[in-house]
C-alpha cells in the first residue's frame, strides 16, 4: 500500500506559510493588500506578457473574457467536446450557444480540421483547451481564427509551463485563461488568471471584476460588473507557488518520463503524445487502454492496490443541459473518454512509488 500517493493533490511548503502569515500579519486578508498585484505581475513576467489580471477562478477568468468580447446571445463558440465542464459553462453564462467538436487521437486537443467545418456566420470565437498539459495546434487555430476573423481565448487552465514553439500556452489568443485550483500546476486555494496583450480590453476587465466600479467617481458603476477580485491572502500563496513553479515542471516531466520510460513499450497501451512543437506540462499523465474492459479493471486494479487513478474526462455533449448541442459521434473523443485513465501526478509523488505504481501496471498487462 502507499502511503503519499495522490492524484493531483497540491505542493504547499514553508514559502506559501510565511507569505500567508505576512497577510494575515499585516491584515490585508481581502481583495486590497500588496500580494494582489504582485503576483499579477511575476505572473505576467513568467509568461513574458503585459497584462494579467487576477480572478476567484479559472471559469471566472473565462467568463469575464467572452463577456468583455461582448459574446452573447445569438452568436455560437467553438470548443472540444473532450474536455472539463468549466470551459463550456461560461459560454451558457454570457447567452451563447457552445459548437462541439472533435479533438485528434493523438494529442486529445481540439483538432483545427474540425473547427473549420464547423465555423458558421455565428461564430465569433473558439476556446481551445491545452488538456491535461498538452498544447494545442495554435498555429493552425489562430490561422483559421485569422481567416474567419473568429477571437480566440485559450483554456490554459491545466497547461501552466507548456509552450507551443517555445512560447507559453495562454499567450497565443486574445485572452489566455489560468486556474490556480487545488489540483492544478500552482495554487491559490481557488483562483484564476486571464492574460492578454490588448492594454485597453486588459485594463477593462479589472475593472469588470471589480463589480466595474469607476474608482474615480466613488461607489460609481457605469457597467454590470462581477465580484470576481483573488484576495490578498490567496495571491501570498500563488506568489510563493509561482516561485516554486519551476520545480514543479520539472517534477511533473519526470513523472512523465518515468511512466513513459517503463510503460512506453507495453502493446496495449497509448500515451497522450506532444507534437514536435509542443512541450507539455503533464499536468497529468494519461493514457488509453485498446480495450475498454481491461482499462476498467485496470482501475479497479489500482484502487485495490492503493493508487488514486481516474478516468478520463467524459465528453461534455454527454451531460443533460449539454445533449442538445450534441451533432455527432467525436469518435476520437468517445474513443479517449471510454479507454482513457490519468495516473498519479502530483509533484508530492516520490519516484520510487512512480516507479512502484508502473510495476503494478506491467504485471497487470503481463497476465
Ligand atoms: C479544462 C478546464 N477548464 C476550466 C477549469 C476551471 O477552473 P476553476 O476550477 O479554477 O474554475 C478547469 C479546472 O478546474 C479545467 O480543468
Amino acid at each position: 500500500m502507499f502511503k503519499n500517493l495522490y492524484l493531483d493533490a497540491p505542493n504547499i511548503g514553508k514559502l506559501e506559510k510565511q507569505y500567508l502569515s505576512k497577510a494575515i500579519d499585516t491584515g490585508y486578508v481581502s481583495t486590497i493588500g500588496p500580494y494582489v498585484s504582485e503576483f499579477e505581475e511575476e505572473f505576467a513576467k513568467y509568461l513574458k506578457i503585459k497584462n494579467t489580471v487576477s480572478t476567484q477562478s479559472g471559469t471566472a477568468a473565462l467568463h469575464v473574457s467572452l463577456h468583455e468580447l461582448g459574446i452573447g446571445k445569438g452568436d455560437e463558440v467553438i470548443a472540444p467536446v473532450l474536455t472539463f465542464v468549466a470551459t463550456v459553462n461560461p459560454v451558457v453564462y454570457v447567452g451563447a450557444k457552445p459548437v462541439f467538436v472533435d479533438v485528434d487521437i493523438d494529442t486529445w486537443t481540439i483538432d483545427p480540421c474540425e473547427i473549420e467545418k464547423c465555423i458558421t456566420k455565428k461564430t465569433k470565437a473558439i476556446i481551445p483547451v491545452h488538456l491535461y498539459g498538452n498544447p494545442c495546434n495554435m498555429e493552425r487555430i489562430n490561422a483559421i481564427a485569422k481567416k474567419h476573423k473568429l477571437y480566440v481565448i485559450e483554456d490554459a487552465t491545466e497547461s501552466l509551463g507548456a509552450t507551443y514553439k517555445a512560447k507559453p500556452c495562454g499567450t497565443f489568443g486574445d485572452f489566455g485563461c489560468f486556474s490556480f485550483n487545488g489540483n492544478k500546476i500552482i495554487t491559490t486555494g481557488g483562483g484564476g488568471m486571464v492574460a492578454g496583450k490588448n492594454d485597453k480590453k486588459m485594463k477593462h476587465i479589472k475593472f469588470l471584476v471589480n463589480q466595474a466600479r469607476d474608482d474615480a467617481q466613488g461607489y460609481y458603476h457605469p457597467e454590470i460588473g462581477f465580484n470576481y477580485r483573488m484576495t490578498n491572502i490567496e495571491a501570498a500563496i500563488g506568489l510563493a507557488q509561482l516561485k516554486r513553479v519551476n520545480d514543479f515542471i520539472a517534477k511533473k516531466r519526470k513523472i512523465h518520463s518515468i511512466y513513459q520510460n517503463e510503460l512506453g513499450n507495453i502493446e496495449q497501451i497509448d500515451f497522450q503524445k506532444e507534437t514536435k512543437d509542443a512541450k507539455s506540462s503533464w499536468w497529468l499523465t494519461c493514457f488509453t487502454v485498446n480495450d475498454k474492459s481491461d482499462m476498467l479493471k485496470l482501475k479497479n486494479k489500482l484502487k485495490d492496490e492503493g493508487v488514486p487513478a481516474r478516468r478520463v474526462f467524459m465528453p461534455v455533449a454527454d451531460f443533460p443541459f449539454y445533449k442538445k448541442y450534441k451533432k455527432e459521434n467525436y469518435e476520437n473523443s468517445y474513443a479517449i473518454y471510454e479507454n482513457g485513465i490519468c495516473l498519479p501526478s502530483s509533484t508530492l509523488n516520490c519516484e520510487k512509488d512512480i516507479h512502484n505504481v508502473c510495476k503494478i501496471i506491467k504485471r497487470f498487462f503481463k497476465k
